[in-house]
């Protein structure tokens, strides 16, 4: 669902149709919109799955702090998707851990004394 009119701000001016993939799946959206908004638009809520408890999170403060959007972004990590702008052809991946690796394996990075990351990112 999207907001096509707003009583203050008004009809949001959006870019060009572009598509992306997400999680294997083509999707589509506004290019320069958030990656996030773009895929509540679609209906996903989940981001990324805490590595401790492999908890599901998803955008929470939506302004690039709190870090519960990131997500694997054309193989990178830790991306937050709040306010990274949309492009065409992107690969979107939920984030499993901190390193965005698969849960429990050697691909989640610990901290330098061994001891386990914390749970954010
Ligand atoms: S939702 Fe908080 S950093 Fe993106």
């Amino acid at each position: 669902m999207r907001l096509t009119d707003h009583p203050i701000l008004g009809r949001p001016d959006r870019g060009r149709v572009v598509t992306f993939n997400f999680d294997g799946g083509e999707m589509s959206g506004f290019e320069g919109e958030p990656i996030a908004a773009a895929l509540r638009a679609a209906g996903v809520a989940v981001h990324r799955y805490t590595k401790k408890h492999r908890a599901p999170r998803g955008v929470f403060c939506a302004i690039g702090r709190c870090t519960d959007c990131v997500m694997v972004v054309d193989g990178r990590p830790n991306v937050r998707t709040c306010v990274t702008p949309l492009a065409e052809g992107m690969c979107v991946k939920t984030q499993y851990g901190a390193g965005g690796g698969e849960l429990g394996s050697s691909a989640a990075p610990e901290a330098a004394d061994g001891r386990a990351t914390d749970e954010k990112v």
